[in-house]
């Protein structure tokens, strides 16, 4: 393979070289051609399936390079301790992939100084990564006693091993009554919870933007009821980064899209390459 067809692969993706690579002029091949598209189809599938688990190797590598343990799934019949009354409306313990979250943090191209929440940060692993950029302030908001005890061993165990994570706190409460503190502006979601209870987080953000105005986004897995996130607060879909199974969107609102435009145009998947920040 010559060195533009890997620059352009890298660039471009391979789906897409590929259906390039088809259209040469003069070429009886057609890449809308039944067979021609099941093979493509094979060989994207074939890539997602690679990149996954390549990014499970890595996140095992993770847990075990820093003595911390947050890939073990915790269903929510094993979640304890849970702060307020909304037990029924959550999802299960099931980490961020590290890959995913270096994509899109390195897809955003955050401005330093800003403040963070993982709302329903389980054991940390977010924190942590979030912690090896340049955010002011980073915070996990989590309702399971057990979750935040293990996140609390993770942070602890990260930081004597790193000079990394003075920044993080972990607060033990129910995401639906925390106020959002006014030195956050970015919000990231993993699948937390139902719909209802997103709507009331949603309520909390819009206050806190309401009493102290600035950029602020909102990092959302597989958002379901994208009007709950728009309708306030000129929150406007700016981005999507999809990465193997993730399909992360990026909201922002208008002050965050002055200070810092997303770089990729509507619904794309990065052109960058994942680019870990180690
Ligand atoms: C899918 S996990 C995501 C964990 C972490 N954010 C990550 O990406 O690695 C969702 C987490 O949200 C927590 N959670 C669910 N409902 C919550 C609520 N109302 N308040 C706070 N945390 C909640 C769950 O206990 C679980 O740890």
């Amino acid at each position: 393979m010559s060195l533009s067809i890997l620059s352009r692969v890298d660039g471009e993706g391979l789906r897409k070289t590929l259906r390039a690579a088809f259209r040469v002029p003069g070429s009886n091949v057609d890449a809308s051609d039944p067979p021609i598209r099941r093979a493509l189809r094979r060989i994207a599938s074939a890539r997602q399936t690679a990149q996954s688990v390549a990014s499970v190797v890595e996140d095992v590598v993770f847990d075990l390079r820093y003595g911390i343990e947050t890939r073990t799934v915790v269903p929510v019949e094993s979640v304890f301790g849970v702060v307020g009354a909304n037990a029924q409306a959550s999802r299960s313990y099931v980490p961020t992939r590290g890959r995913h979250l270096d994509r899109i943090f390195a897809a955003l191209e955050l401005p330093a100084g800003l403040g963070f929440v993982d709302i329903g940060s389980g054991k940390g692993l977010v924190l942590l990564k979030a912690s090896r950029l340049p955010f002011a302030r980073i915070i996990g908001v989590e309702f399971g006693e057990n979750l935040v005890r293990t996140a609390r061993d993770n942070v602890d165990r990260y930081r004597a091993r790193t000079s990394r994570g003075a920044q993080i706190e972990l607060v033990h409460a129910d995401a639906s009554a925390w106020p959002v503190a006014d030195d956050i502006h970015v919000i990231y979601l993993y699948n937390p919870f139902e719909e209802h209870i997103l709507r009331q987080v949603m309520a909390r953000v819009h206050e806190s933007a309401a009493a102290a105005p600035r950029p602020m986004w909102i990092i959302i897995n597989h958002p379901q009821v994208e009007a709950l996130i728009t309708d306030a607060d000129h929150f406007q879909q700016s981005g999507r980064v999809r990465y193997g199974s993730a399909n992360f969107v990026v909201y922002q609102n208008v002050l965050a899209r002055r200070l810092a435009p997303f770089p990729l145009g509507s619904d794309e998947t990065s052109r960058r390459q994942a680019s870990p920040v180690r």
